[in-house]
């Protein structure tokens, strides 16, 4: 992890947020890659779950908003981590990561763990949580129970001098205009999927959607996250992509739908992203972590350096979300089937992924080191740059000229880069690191053939390709 880090960082991917005035935890900026990196895979989402479907449409909602819509949807009662702070050192860290990975760092942990006094309902529910690793579900004073009763020691000074654990809610509230009180409250978004459901009266009335349907949106999303590391895998401020996907359940089976998005994730990842399938794995959520009005809630999780952690949730809401605005809102959310006149408040199965934790694993998966390089083997279509042109040397004039038409040519369909740094050795090794699947070379015999070097990343292996056919070349590669 350290050294994609790195890598982000010297290549420009991705810096350290605030950098300059000392850093802001758990916020990051993107450096130019990154910024191709990140369009290019949101693009790339876009297109597949909303251009090539015809069942689906997009939305673009306002990121503050008002905060009946959070009371309703119960974020600002219920969307809270329990924290726990060191007294001796004043490290803030969530209590279910602290003890989750002492459990998983100490595997006579579970053998201790039996010791554990008390109700006897309690100790049972402890001891399953401890066995599988996953405490979501137990209560604050569960907690501060585990974490006194396996005797952790802070990660940051290796203290035992612990507060109790309590709720910290994530909602960032934001107090607009000169309305003092709660008339003038408002919250950043915590999550996109609301602004789809307080929407979904005026979708089906201004378009011509018919269920089964989707409504996709990305963008961002903001939660009060106090979490160490791990780069942009949890930030406060990230990107969602998320779609609540409509149905009757008197006419679709909500199990099949879920299998279906469950395979339509898969795919997208395994096939778009090209992600290797066995770095990749399906985890049920367990009775406890489920939301009371879920059904059924899975995550796609992605073996990242530091564990196989949440990479896309899939989760079947019911008509929750729905209920909550209509009841609240006194607003008729229901959609009147054509044929027989019923009414229908649809349910939701919704798939809800981090663009930002995408973007981590397209790094981590694509992060090789061979004998003597560095090399990001990144799928061509999300590559920052899809071709780097470069004159054979610096300082002779015709070389750059025919190198910069090459250009010129090229920029009008590819994000492409010139560069005439250094060695051509260097200007491979500097782009293999970025992750650009082709290199062009301009060098004396193209003055006179008109024909230019390609060079592969992934192979090394080059061709001579004529200049004139250079942008189908690449157009028939992309495609490929
Ligand atoms: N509407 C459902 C929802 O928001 P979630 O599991 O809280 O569910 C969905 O979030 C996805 O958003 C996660 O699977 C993850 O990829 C991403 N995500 C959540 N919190 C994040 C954070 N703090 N930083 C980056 N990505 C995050």
């Amino acid at each position: 992890m350290e050294k994609i880090v790195s890598l982000c960082k010297r290549r420009g991917f991705i810096y350290p947020g605030s950098e300059i005035y000392g850093g802001l935890a758990n916020t990051y900026d993107y450096g130019p890659m990154g910024t191709e990196l990140l369009r290019n895979i949101k693009n790339l989402w876009w297109k597949y779950f909303v251009q090539k479907r015809s069942d689906m449409v997009g939305l673009d909602a306002s990121l503050i908003s008002h905060h009946k819509i959070w009371e309703a949807s119960g974020h600002v009662a219920g969307f809270a981590d329990a924290m726990i702070d060191c007294k001796n050192c004043k490290a803030r860290m969530r209590a279910d990561h602290l003890i989750e990975n002492f459990i998983e760092t100490n595997a006579d942990v579970i053998a201790r763990s039996t010791t554990i006094v008390g109700d006897e309902a309690i100790s049972k529910k402890i001891l399953s949580a401890v066995s599988k690793s996953k405490v979501e579900g137990l209560s604050v004073e569960e907690l501060s129970l585990l974490v006194e009763k396996l005797k952790i020691p802070c990660p940051n000074c290796e203290k035992r001098n612990w507060t109790p654990v309590r709720k910290f809610n994530l909602l960032f509230p934001v107090q607009l205009g000169i309305v003092e009180g709660e008339g003038g409250m408002g919250y950043l978004r915590g999550e996109t999927a609301q602004g789809i459901f307080i929407n979904f009266r005026n979708v089906v009335d201004s378009t011509r959607v018919r269920l089964p349907f989707g409504i996709a949106q990305m963008g961002k999303s903001f939660r009060n996250e106090i979490t160490p590391g791990n780069s942009v895998f949890r930030t406060i401020e990230f990107e969602q992509g998320e779609i609540e996907y409509f149905f009757d359940p008197d006419n679709a089976s909500w199990n099949e739908l879920f299998e279906k998005w469950k395979n339509t994730m898969w795919d997208f990842v395994t096939r778009e992203l090209r992600v290797m399938a066995t770095n990749l794995r399906w985890r049920v959520h367990t009775n406890e972590e489920r939301s009371f009005y879920s059904e059924r809630t899975e995550d796609l999780e992605y073996k990242f350096p530091f564990g196989f952690k949440e990479l896309w949730g899939l989760a079947y809401r019911t008509n929750y979300d729905l209920t909550q605005h209509m009841n609240i809102s006194k607003k008729d959310l229901t959609i009147t089937d054509p044929h027989t006149g019923k009414k229908i408040l649809p349910h939701v199965i919704e798939p809800a992924v981090g663009i930002n934790r995408l973007l981590l694993m397209v790094l981590v998966d694509a992060y090789t080191e061979e004998e003597k390089r560095v090399v990001l083997k990144l799928h061509p279509r999300i590559a920052p740059y899809k071709v780097a042109v470069f004159p054979l040397l610096a300082n002779k004039e015709n070389l750059v000229e025919k190198a910069k038409e090459i250009y010129d040519d090229l920029k009008e369909h590819f994000m492409v880069v010139l560069d005439d740094r250094g060695n051509i050795g260097k200007r491979y090794l500097a782009q293999d690191e970025i992750g650009t699947p082709w290199c062009v070379t301009v060098d004396f015999d193209s003055l006179e053939d008109d024909m230019v070097t390609v060079r592969d990343r992934n192979t090394t292996q080059q061709e001579r390709v004529p200049i004139k056919n250079l942008s189908n070349y690449f157009h028939n590669k992309l495609d490929s």
